[in-house]
């Protein structure tokens, strides 16, 4: 039976504060260190972290990687980074050269043993110099066919477990987490040989985002919204994460993964979790996770049948900036894309939940690139009223809107009366912003989720079964679009994707809302 909600949402209250606990003393080491990831967003996320206090005093971090470097011109590049991708309310000059003391760099090549030995004196050397007890955060962010490689070398030089039970060794795995539900079963494999469960973090940035943080409490924090929470009163749900960009210089990495396994395998999948989750009964890791396992468990696996009806792929071809005249190339013009490319750039899916909350409430799922507008959201769209009093006023459906990115709020839709004699009715929202509610200075996705793990708080990250059954729930999808070949490009760049997306939700007599 579900716990009384009044001790869910004491739960919440009382769960560790996410914004201000300092993390233990440790060493942080950032594998693939002179990449994209480790200078805009794992540098200036630690570097706040470290500016807001939320770091130990004592802490080092080691940038590895195949680049010869020496530890200036990393610390230098840190420098930089920081610079340029901190948040403006913590970038400090002052605070950013005594951070940048901190970083080390070593160098080498991942299959030489000599590489990880040089690492380990390195680390030992730090650990004397900063007096750090020798608590230690791997962060690999290298790509990821490096994984196994480099969970096997940590093993090999005695890395992954700490001598000392009373220290922690954690690691922080990078999506994508596989490609498919066989590799993402051996990698677990592979890691968790080495590694137990508990040090495991596996990552997904879109968790560590305030808002969707705040579904939870939206949630189970209030009495007001659960109530409504199900088939009741809930006629479908709508998720998109649409970017206006398109595939820019990541074409090496988007032609082999495409925006099912990008997308939808991980951040929608996630998103969907956790908005049909039952209530947990405490907000601590092993509940939340074993109850967004249950909602995954539940949707409906995809067959081929439903895959022709209820999964739609997209590719987009040349068309103009939804706010200038400007052209933008197509998928396949674009620079490293095949010029008979089908790799997916869109994706829209109809997912049914088989639970006594959601039986028969459509889950709508989109995302693409090169779409009308940047935005991210859940859309929880109420049934309408069962009986119109006011004559010939067609009116929307009320809609409690959680925005994700970019203005992280949550917004209700409902119908006002104009002022006027007339009696005629207006769609109107109430708006909850968090800029507004709370001024800027948010911290970034990264920052929460690094600072999480080094507090041992795994509720936002994902656990073995976890990606495994958000695997086995695409893995039909990729296995139906390697097998047909389809009519590529189909919506043009800067549009809302294919004509057959909205066909999927007039079949219903439903539309995608326009944003
Ligand atoms: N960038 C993002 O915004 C983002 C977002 C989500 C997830 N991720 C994931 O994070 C990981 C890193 O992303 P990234 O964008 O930083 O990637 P990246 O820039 O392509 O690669 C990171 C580093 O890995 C090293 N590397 C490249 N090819 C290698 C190879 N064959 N063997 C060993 N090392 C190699 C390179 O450093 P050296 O040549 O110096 O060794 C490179 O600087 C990836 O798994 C990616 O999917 C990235």
């Amino acid at each position: 039976m579900s716990p009384p909600l009044q001790d869910v949402a004491d739960a919440v209250e009382s769960a560790p504060s996410r914004s201000v606990s300092p993390a233990d003393p440790c060493t942080i080491v950032i594998f693939g260190a002179s990449g994209d990831l480790s200078r805009r967003k794992l540098i200036p996320a630690l570097y706040s972290l470290a500016a807001q206090d939320c770091l130990a005093r004592r802490f080092a971090i080691i940038g590895f990687a195949r680049t010869p470097m020496t530890d200036e011109a990393f610390q230098q590049t840190a420098v930089d980074s920081v610079k340029k991708f901190a948040d403006s309310s913590t970038a400090n000059g002052e605070q950013c050269s005594e951070f940048a003391k901190a970083l080390a760099y070593v160098s080498g090549e991942y299959h030489h043993a000599e590489a990880f030995e040089k690492l380990k004196q390195r680390l030992e050397e730090l650990e004397r110099a900063h007096q750090l007890n020798g608590n230690r955060l791997f962060y690999l962010a290298t790509p990821p066919d490096i994984y196994p490689l480099v969970v096997e070398q940590l093993h090999k030089a005695g890395l992954a477990k700490h001598p000392n039970g009373q220290l922690w060794v954690r690691i922080i795995i990078e999506k994508p987490y596989g490609r498919d539900l066989a590799s993402a079963q051996k990698l677990n494999e592979s890691v968790l040989n080495v590694f137990e469960e508990s040090q495991i973090y596996r990552i997904d940035h879109y968790l560590g985002k305030d808002t969707v943080q705040n579904l939870l409490v939206l949630r189970f924090g209030n009495g007001i919204f659960e109530p409504l929470w199900n088939r009741n009163l809930v006629d479908h749900v709508q998720i998109t994460a649409g970017e206006t960009l398109g595939v820019e210089q990541r074409a090496a990495f988007y032609e082999k993964t495409g925006a099912t396994r990008d997308m939808i395998q991980s951040h929608v999948l996630q998103l969907t979790s956790l908005v049909a989750l039952e209530p947990p009964a405490m907000f601590d890791a092993t509940a939340v996770r074993n109850e967004k396992i249950k909602v995954l468990q539940a949707i409906r696996p995809f067959t081929p049948e439903s895959i022709k009806t209820d999964v739609v792929r997209g590719q987009y071809g040349p068309g103009s900036a939804p706010d200038s005249s400007s052209l933008l190339a197509g998928y396949r013009q674009e620079p490293g894309v095949k010029p008979d490319s089908w790799t997916e750039t869109y994706v829209a899916a109809k997912i049914q939940i088989d639970n006594w909350r959601w039986a028969g409430v459509p889950f709508y799922l989109r995302t693409g690139k090169r779409l009308g507008k940047r935005v991210s959201e859940i859309a929880i769209e109420f049934r309408r009223a069962p009986h119109l009093v006011f004559r010939g006023q067609d009116l929307a459906t009320n809609a409690l809107v959680l925005n994700i990115q970019p203005d992280e709020g949550i917004s209700i839709s409902f119908h006002a009366k104009l002022p006027g004699q007339e009696m005629r009715l207006k769609t109107v929202t109430m708006d909850f912003s968090y800029q507004s509610a709370f001024g800027g200075g948010e911290r970034s996705a990264y920052a929460t989720l690094i600072n999480d793990c080094m507090r041992g708080d795994a509720t936002l990250f994902d656990r073995a079964d976890g990606v495994e059954a958000t695997w086995k729930l695409v893995d039909p999808i990729l296995e139906a679009f390697q097998a047909h070949r389809p009519k590529f490009p189909n919506y043009a760049a800067g549009t809302w994707g294919p004509r057959e997306a909205d066909e999927l939700l007039e079949r219903d007599g439903r539309q995608w809302r326009r944003l």
